[in-house]
């Protein structure tokens, strides 16, 4: 069900919310806050170490030694954590790796932060959402 409330604010500060409503081609101010808000709210579950899900991308060069072996040997440890990944190869050198994740935020941004650290590997990046359940 939505409820209605009134937010008052200082004039420059509503001019800067209504050019982010038009750079993001949001209809209205308030499908905007709720996005604000949802995603705040799901920054607290990460900070929480609640059961949450995401997506990890990576981007890496498959030419550097042993790096191949070493990305599939970290995801078999975190294979619990793992619901799919998806391998494209970019190019001639470069392979796109997307892996849908879920489980603790502690041990989600863990094999986030063990896969950027690897030498050879452009672009990790984690995108956090919540577990359905939490979503509304
Ligand atoms: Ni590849």
């Amino acid at each position: 069900m939505l409820r209605r409330f009134t937010v008052s604010m200082e004039e420059d500060l509503l001019d800067d919310f209504d050019s982010y409503i038009k750079d993001r081609n949001y209809q209205n101010r308030s499908e905007a806050l709720r996005d604000l808000i949802r995603s705040r709210t799901v920054e607290k579950q990460w900070q929480a170490d609640n059961d949450v899900m995401g997506v990890i991308s990576l981007v890496y060069d498959h030419h550097q030694h042993k790096l191949q072996e070493k990305v599939t040997e970290l995801q078999h440890d975190f294979h619990s954590q793992i619901i799919s990944t998806t391998h494209v190869h970019m190019d001639h050198n470069n392979c796109l790796e997307v892996i849908i994740v879920r489980g603790k935020a502690g041990d989600v941004r863990q094999l986030a932060n063990n896969l950027s650290a690897l030498r050879g590997v452009r672009n990790a990046n984690l995108s956090m959402s919540s577990t359905g359940k939490d979503l509304h």
